[in-house]
Order: structure tokens, then C-alpha cells, then sequence
């Protein structure tokens, strides 16, 4: 989508633009935000790709992520809360793209099976079926974008016995909701925002129980009674699991929160990222043009902080490579551009000093193109006052408010706190905002 708005920014600025195709397997746009309560194969066989479940929150304030070219202000027309549902979010990003005329680039329910680069002719060809016709055609492009997002493919580590446990298995991707979880006790593996999220949805909704493990390190946070951070496990008997520290609890339900792999099977593997996920990814120029073929690029391939805006600056980036407004640096430049972002990145101890890391990668790209500029050390320091707000208050410091680096605008208080609201709906969301309106804010952020 960022890719897509790139372009259609500079043609309505007069750049001639060329043909480009977005080949997207789901029926609709929004990727990720994209709900879908099917798991697993959807109707044609295909791997389900949204990892999202009912009542997902975003775990980030909403001002990190706004688009500097189209801001919540404007598309809601009045000030929202920082941290919105999922179909919120979705109809935000839906918005930009619904007032311009992308959606004519685009194939829906269209799956790319393969990427073959030729190298004499310099070129791609692109395999790819129309997924309700099964039809299939392969096509020749001169430059490939690779957006199809990373948490998509479950990872899931083996446990010793685990094939003895009775209870309910699943991973995170196909979560879609925690009320089936009321009396149960809960096990997330894991120790990143998935196993947050989860075991807190789990909370939320009555389970008796949440016990996260960890492999590395704990979450840490001062979480309420009847949840609680273990380490490692070392085998599973039955309904009971074994942890490192010698002690054992039985679980009725177990959730791996255990990542993703970075997976693309349509591309050949000199053409495909690996690896873990990781704030600077191996080989990506400026995070985006695939080094070992500067034809083929990535937008959004990064762990991430930053979100919607960095994939934009990316995008814009990519776009003003292809076009030729910006010059592609030679090999050895990018070698050494990578090399030197990387060794500063492996100096990075802890998660605020990634968080400036990753402001100062977006800085550095936004200085690349004409993407309205934002003032980046602020976003940098909404993400700061988040991880500090999380840390006073894991279950509810998503009624904390922040102001919009965009607008100025200080987010409005949800009319209910997040712990006691079991309604997501856009509609719900938005009435309880009307209303909300009338009442002068008591906004703490910003
Ligand atoms: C559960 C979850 C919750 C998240 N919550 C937040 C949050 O609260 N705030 C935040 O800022 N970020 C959040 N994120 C981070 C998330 O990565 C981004 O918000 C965003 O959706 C990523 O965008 P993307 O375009 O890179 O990938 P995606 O959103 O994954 O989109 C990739 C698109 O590519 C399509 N595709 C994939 N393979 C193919 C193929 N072979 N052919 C054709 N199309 C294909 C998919 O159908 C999809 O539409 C969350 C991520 C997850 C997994
Ligand atoms: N509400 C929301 O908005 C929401 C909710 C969920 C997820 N998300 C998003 O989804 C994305 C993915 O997050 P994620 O948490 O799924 O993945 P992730 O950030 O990549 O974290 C993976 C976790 O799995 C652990 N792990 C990996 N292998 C393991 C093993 N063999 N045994 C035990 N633990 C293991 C890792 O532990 P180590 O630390 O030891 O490596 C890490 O804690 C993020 O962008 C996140 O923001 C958002």
C-alpha cells in the first residue's frame, strides 16, 4: 500500500510513472489488518496470511505509526484515542488509499508462485495465479518490490513430550480470540509482544490462569495477580510442563508466541532474505534494495518500532530509486553502507537506544526523498514514554494519551478503559468517541 501511495504522490506531481502491478493474494487490501477468521488454508488452499485475532489493540500509540502525507485528524475528523482497535487501524490505512485511484494497479486473489531473474536480458519474470480461476500467468518486469510482511509464517519449536499433552495447541498466527480461554490456564511461550498480548487477551478474558515462558529474558513487567514469567521449558508430561527453574504447572492451553520465519516462497534463494528478525537485516541497502540484485527490493522487511510511517519512507525511497531521482550507489558503496549500519547496530544495547536506532534509519531516508518531513526524535520519544508507561502499568497503559507529532493534536481518552472493553467494532469505537467529545480530555501523554 505504501508502495502503491509512492507513486501515485509523485504522478500527481507530474512524474511519469511506470506500469506497476501489485499482485495481492487476499481479497481485499490491508495486509496484516486485513481480519480473517480463518486459519491455517483459506478457501483455495492457500496459507492464510493475517496473524491478527478478534479484539487486537494496537500495542503501540497510534502516533508512532500516522503517515506524515495523511494524518488521523484528517481522516477521522476529530481527535481519537492512541491506541485503537484493529478495525480502526484498517480503516485509517484503507482511507489514504480510497482517495486516490491505486486500487486499478491491483489484482486481488492473486498469488505470486515465482520470481526468476534473467540475467542477460536483466529482467524478471513473474509467475502468478489468479487464485478463484486457478489461471496463471507469467509476466516481465524490469524492478520487483517484495511487501508481503513477515509474520505470516509461524515458527514453532519442538518441546520433549509435548505430543503427550491433551489440551489445546497453537501458535499465534492462528490465534483469533481469547474468550474460549475463561477458567482455563493458559502457557504463551515466548517473551515478545506476542506472548504479551496473548497471555494479557487470555487475562482479559477470564482465563484462571497465564504463565509465559521465556527463553532469554523475562518481559519483566509488574503483571496482576495470576499471571506470572517462567523460564525455559524442558519437557511436557502429560497436562504438566517442566520448566528450567525445577519447578512444573499443569496448563490446559498452550500458545506458542515463538515468532516467524522470514519466508518467501515464491523467490528463488539468491533472491530471498533470511534470517532472523532483526532491526537491520543482512543485505538490504538502506534497509530496501536486495544487494546482491539491486533490481529487486524490500519495503518493511525489518523488525519494527516504527511502522506505517518507516514503511512509507521506504517506499518513497524505493519509488525515487526506480525512477531514477535518486542514484543507486555502486556495489562496494552499498557493501560498505550496510556494513556500517550494521556494526553500529550490533553496538545497541537495550531497547531504547533500537528504538533511536531505527528513528535515526528513518531519518536518514526521509532526508533521500520529497516525503513530507517529520520530526523523528518526537515520534522517538512517544516510544520512549510507551515503554515507560508499560512498564507502570502493563494492563493499562493503552488508556494513556499521546500528541500527534503530525497535528499537535492530543489524543482523546477512550470512554472505556481497555481492560473492561470487549466491544472492537469501528462503529463502537467511533460512537463512544462522539460522545467522548463533549467531555474536555483528561490526556496524560505528550
Ligand atoms: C499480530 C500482529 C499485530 C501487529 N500489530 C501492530 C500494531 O499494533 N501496530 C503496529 O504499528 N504494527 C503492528 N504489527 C506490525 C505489522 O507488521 C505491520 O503493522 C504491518 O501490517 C506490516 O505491513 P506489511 O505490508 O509489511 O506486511 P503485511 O501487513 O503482512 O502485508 C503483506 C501483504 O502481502 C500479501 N502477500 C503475501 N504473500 C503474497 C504472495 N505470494 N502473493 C501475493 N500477495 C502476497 C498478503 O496477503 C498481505 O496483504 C503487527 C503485526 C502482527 C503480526
Ligand atoms: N496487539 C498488537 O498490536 C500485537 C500483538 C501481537 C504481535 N504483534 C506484532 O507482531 C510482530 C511479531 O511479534 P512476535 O512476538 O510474534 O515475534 P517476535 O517479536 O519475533 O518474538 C519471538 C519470541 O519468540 C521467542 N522464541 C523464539 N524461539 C523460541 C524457542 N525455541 N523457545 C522459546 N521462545 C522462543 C523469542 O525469544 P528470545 O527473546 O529468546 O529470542 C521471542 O520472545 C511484532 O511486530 C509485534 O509488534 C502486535
Amino acid at each position: 500500500m505504501a508502495q502503491l501511495r509512492a507513486f501515485e504522490s509523485a504522478e500527481r506531481t507530474g512524474a511519469t510513472i511506470p506500469e506497476i502491478v501489485c499482485f495481492e493474494k487476499q481479497s481485499d487490501w490491508g495486509g496484516q489488518w486485513n481480519y480473517t477468521w480463518r486459519t491455517g488454508l483459506d478457501e483455495y488452499g492457500e496459507p492464510v496470511h493475517s496473524s491478527m485475532y478478534r479484539n487486537l489493540w494496537s500495542n503501540g500509540p497510534k502516533e508512532g505509526l500516522e503517515f506524515a502525507d495523511y494524518t488521523f485528524d484528517e481522516h477521522f475528523g476529530h481527535p481519537i484515542s492512541s491506541y485503537p482497535p484493529r478495525s480502526v487501524l484498517w480503516d485509517y490505512i484503507a482511507g489514504r488509499l480510497e482517495r486516490t485511484d491505486v486500487r486499478k494497479h491491483i489484482r486481488f486473489e492473486t498469488v505470486v508462485r515465482m520470481v526468476v531473474f534473467d540475467e542477460e536480458r536483466r529482467e524478471f519474470s513473474v509467475t502468478s495465479e489468479h487464485l478463484p480461476t486457478g489461471e496463471t500467468r507469467t509476466e516481465v518486469f524490469d524492478h520487483v518490490v517484495v511487501a508481503s510482511g513477515h509474520f505470516s509464517f509461524p515458527f514453532t519449536p519442538d518441546v520433549p513430550g509435548i505430543e503427550t499433552f491433551p489440551g489445546y495447541i497453537t501458535h499465534a498466527h492462528d490465534f483469533r480470540g481469547a474468550e474460549a480461554l475463561e477458567g482455563s490456564d493458559v502457557l504463551v511461550i515466548g517473551s515478545s509482544y506476542s506472548a504479551e498480548d496473548i497471555g494479557s487477551q487470555a487475562h482479559k478474558m477470564g482465563a484462571k490462569s497465564v504463565t509465559a515462558s521465556y527463553r532469554s529474558a523475562p518481559m519483566g513487567y509488574d503483571w496482576p495477580d495470576g499471571f506470572e514469567e517462567r523460564p525455559r521449558i524442558e519437557g511436557i508430561e502429560g497436562d504438566r510442563v517442566f520448566f528450567a527453574d525445577g519447578t512444573s504447572k499443569r496448563v490446559d492451553a498452550i500458545i506458542f508466541c515463538t515468532g516467524y520465519l522470514h519466508k518467501y516462497p515464491f523467490l528463488p534463494d539468491d533472491l530471498a532474505l533470511s534470517g532472523p528478525n532483526t532491526v537491520y537485516p543482512d543485505g538490504l541497502y538502506r534497509g530496501v534494495v536486495w544487494q546482491r540484485n539491486p533490481a529487486l527490493f524490500y519495503v518493511g522487511a525489518q523488525d519494527q518500532w516504527f511502522t506505517f510511517n518507516m514503511f512509507d519512507v521506504q517506499a518513497w525511497y524505493v519509488r525515487d530509486l526506480v525512477l531514477g531521482v535518486a542514484q543507486m550507489p555502486d556495489e562496494d558503496s552499498r557493501a560498505e553502507s550496510i556494513a556500517h549500519w550494521r556494526q553500529r547496530f550490533s553496538e545497541i544495547d537495550g531497547v531504547s537506544e533500537e528504538i533511536v536506532f531505527q528513528g535515526e534509519y528513518v531519518r536518514d531516508l526521509m532526508l533521500q526523498t520529497d516525503y513530507p518531513e517529520f520530526d523523528v526524535e518526537e515520534v522517538v520519544k512517544v516510544f520512549i514514554a510507551w515503554k515507560t508507561d508499560k512498564q507502570q502499568d502493563i494492563m493499562g497503559y493503552r488508556d494513556q494519551s499521546y500528541r500527534s507529532v503530525m497535528t499537535g493534536t492530543l489524543a482523546v481518552k477512550h470512554h472505556t478503559p481497555w481492560m473492561d472493553e470487549l466491544d472492537d467494532s469501528l462503529e463502537h469505537y467511533l460512537s463512544g468517541y462522539r460522545l467522548a467529545e463533549l467531555v474536555p480530555s483528561g490526556g496524560s501523554g505528550g
